[in-house]
């Protein structure tokens, strides 16, 4: 039966006792971790969020109801226990923060009993994630999920006070609202007072805080949910979170400066490490040039190199018919790797495959000096030579090749060199290299739609020196955005703001929007603007990614206390869930039905 704790009131957490705690009485409340009964003397570990201590029943300091009780615990019985702290008379536990202390029980109480658990409460857990979503309650019970939580919560807090000092209001804004376009598909909500209309959920809090700066609000914070029905990765949640911020009267620098010293205090706080500062930037298109991605690891090097000069005149037709479609060749150097098996490197042509190569030519120089290449025979013994050097080539290096056009060549490249660093152990977790990427292109071309899209989102200022370009060549302006990366990983992304009517509108024209369809949507934004706008910028942290990075774990699941699955749904609640009539009426909604297949046996 389940006792009161009436009259007790917890001292400590279990692990916050220490040495320094000898002597003293304490009472301490947590959940039982294991028993082991030695006959008379029965240790108890108890844990709660601080970690975990051993307390003592023996013959002698306990009486026998008490050792009795203690040893009819079972794991995850709730206990009071009240008991003197002593330095632990038999062997000290390096393992644990308390492993040089015990504390002997006056009292316990059994405040709850537990059924056994479907999976053991321990670090590292080995059960299948499905298993410890479903029942996420005990998995959150779990020291490396509590960690983790628990670091998350500092970076919000200390993220809070930083930018509280730096002078930004931290300003609500809805949930329920018009959704803004930042390239994913919107979740909606139905109205029940207007039957047919729905709010949207916001992919971000971005025209609100312009909105925000309309009405001079000049420093704006908040930790901001956001949703966005995308397909789901480690990475990326349907409903996740940022640490979202907007400034007026600034340039890039100003954006850029806060944000090095807001990183560099919470790493320094969090971790004790210390960010150089400035952090480094690079241009999208050197990032793109160098390591084939908007995001590039820069823990190790293993950059690409452009060879189309090179192979230019060589009658292979992989290559030539890549150059001569606008394509390039390139190419990357797996030092060491040149022993590698045909098997490996078959797994690697269709790893490139994956990413839209059509195939993958390579060179392996072997240790005897022997070359081996996929395409030698399409070469001269020149022109292979050439390739080697320029790929600086040497005794026991791999190179690999792409030709294609530059976005897929890029893509496929830069993949493979992560993948090469991951097979080649290049990528300590312990390393954080940050980089900063700007001048991204305004405009991508989207073959899906047919048309341009924003490439961060459609309020973004393009580079004065480009925008002559808007009408003959959308796709050579570059914009005022820059993105923050961290070992390969967008942690954030932001940029100068449009705040000129006619820039805008026009943006909206090369989006493909008309006039009338972007009053429609933007009526608010665009009128706002009438009225005396200030300068503006911003950025956006996936506050997920940082603490996953931060945490030093594989993924963002990891890092939230209740994660969807891949396919967004929530294997504890079951959401999303079916409506049952009555709410569907009061929304004014009606289900299609499904139609019965030929085939569907009758019920
Ligand atoms: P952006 O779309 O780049 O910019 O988002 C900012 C950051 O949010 C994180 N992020 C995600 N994290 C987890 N799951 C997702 N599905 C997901 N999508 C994005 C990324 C990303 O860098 N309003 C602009 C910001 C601005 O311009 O100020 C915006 O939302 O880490
Ligand atoms: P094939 O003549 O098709 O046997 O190709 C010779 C070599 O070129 C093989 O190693 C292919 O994998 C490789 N290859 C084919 N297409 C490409 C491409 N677009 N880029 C790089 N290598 C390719």
């Amino acid at each position: 039966m389940a006792e009161s704790m009436r009259g007790l009131h917890r001292t400590h957490r279990c692990a916050e006792l220490s040495t320094v705690n000898v002597g003293e009485t304490v009472t301490i409340m947590g959940w039982v971790q294991k028993n082991r009964n030695k006959g008379g003397l029965v240790f108890v570990d108890v844990r709660d969020r601080s970690g975990i201590i051993q307390v003592v029943f023996e013959d002698g300091s306990c009486d026998a109801d008490l050792i009795a009780r203690a040893a009819s615990l079972r794991s995850e019985y709730v206990v009071a226990i009240v008991g003197k702290v002593e330095k632990r008379s038999g062997a000290v536990n390096q393992n644990i923060a308390t492993g040089e202390i015990e504390v002997i029980p006056e009292q316990m109480r059994i405040l709850s009993e537990s059924e056994t658990p479907p999976f053991p409460i321990e670090e590292n857990s080995k059960t299948k994630e499905e298993l410890r979503l479903k029942y996420r309650y005990l998995d959150l019970r779990r020291p490396d999920l509590q960690r983790n939580l628990m670091m998350r919560s500092k970076i919000a807090t200390l993220t809070r006070q930083f930018l509280a000092e730096e002078g930004f209001l931290e300003i609500e804004t809805p949930v329920l609202g018009k959704t803004t376009p930042e390239g994913a598909r919107d979740y909606l909500v139905p109205s029940r007072i207007h039957q047919g209309s729905f709010y949207g959920l916001p992919q971000s809090p971005q025209l609100y805080k312009q909105l925000l700066m309309c009405s001079g609000y000049d420093r704006y914070f908040q930790i901001a949910k956001c949703f966005r029905d995308e397909d789901l990765r480690a990475d990326r949640q349907p409903e996740f979170t940022q640490i979202d911020m907007e400034l007026s009267f600034v340039d890039e620098e100003d954006v850029m400066d806060v944000n090095e010293r807001l990183l560099a205090r919470l790493f320094k706080e969090v971790l004790d490490i210390d960010v150089q500062l400035p952090i480094q930037r690079m241009t999208w298109q050197e990032a793109m040039d160098r390591f084939g991605s908007d995001k590039p690891d820069i823990r190790f090097g293993m950059e690409l190199v452009n060879v189309t000069e090179v192979v230019r005149d060589s009658e292979f037709v992989v290559f030539k018919d890549a150059i001569e479609n606008g394509g390039t060749v390139r190419g990357i150097n797996a030092k060491g790797q040149g022993g590698m098996p045909r098997k490996k490197i078959d797994k690697l042509v269709s790893f490139a495959k994956d990413f839209g190569a059509k195939g993958l030519a390579y060179i392996a120089i072997h240790e005897d000096g022997a070359v081996k290449s996929s395409f030698a025979k399409f070469m001269t013994e020149e022109e292979t030579n050439g390739l080697v050097q320029a790929m600086g080539g040497e005794v026991g290096d791999l190179l690999l090749f792409a030709a294609d056009k530059n976005k897929v060549v890029w893509d496929v490249l830069g993949n493979l060199r992560l993948e090469l660093a991951r097979q080649m152990d290049l990528l300590d977790k312990n390393e954080y290299k940050f980089l900063w990427i700007t001048e991204f292109p305004l405009l991508e071309w989207s073959e899906e739609q047919n048309r341009y899209t924003a490439m961060h989102h459609p309020f973004t200022m393009p580079m004065e020196e480009d925008w002559k370009y808007i009408d003959t060549d959308p796709g050579r302006v570059r914009a005022k955005a820059y993105d923050i990366t961290l070992n390969g990983n967008e942690i954030g992304g932001g940029s100068i703001r449009i705040h000129q009517n006619d820039i805008q509108e026009k943006m909206f024209e090369v989006l493909g929007f008309t006039k009338e369809e972007a009053y429609r949507q933007f009526s608010f934004l665009l009128d706002a603007f009438k009225y005396g706008v200030p300068p503006h910028a911003g950025l956006a942290y996936g506050l997920d990614r940082l603490v996953m990075l931060m945490a030093k774990v594989d993924s963002i699941r990891d890092v939230m206390a209740f994660p969807k699955v891949k396919d967004a749904s929530c294997l504890m609640t079951n959401a999303p869930s079916l409506a049952d009539d009555k709410q569907l009426a009061e929304l004014g909604l009606e289900l299609r039905k499904e139609e019965k297949s030929e085939e569907s046996p009758e019920e």
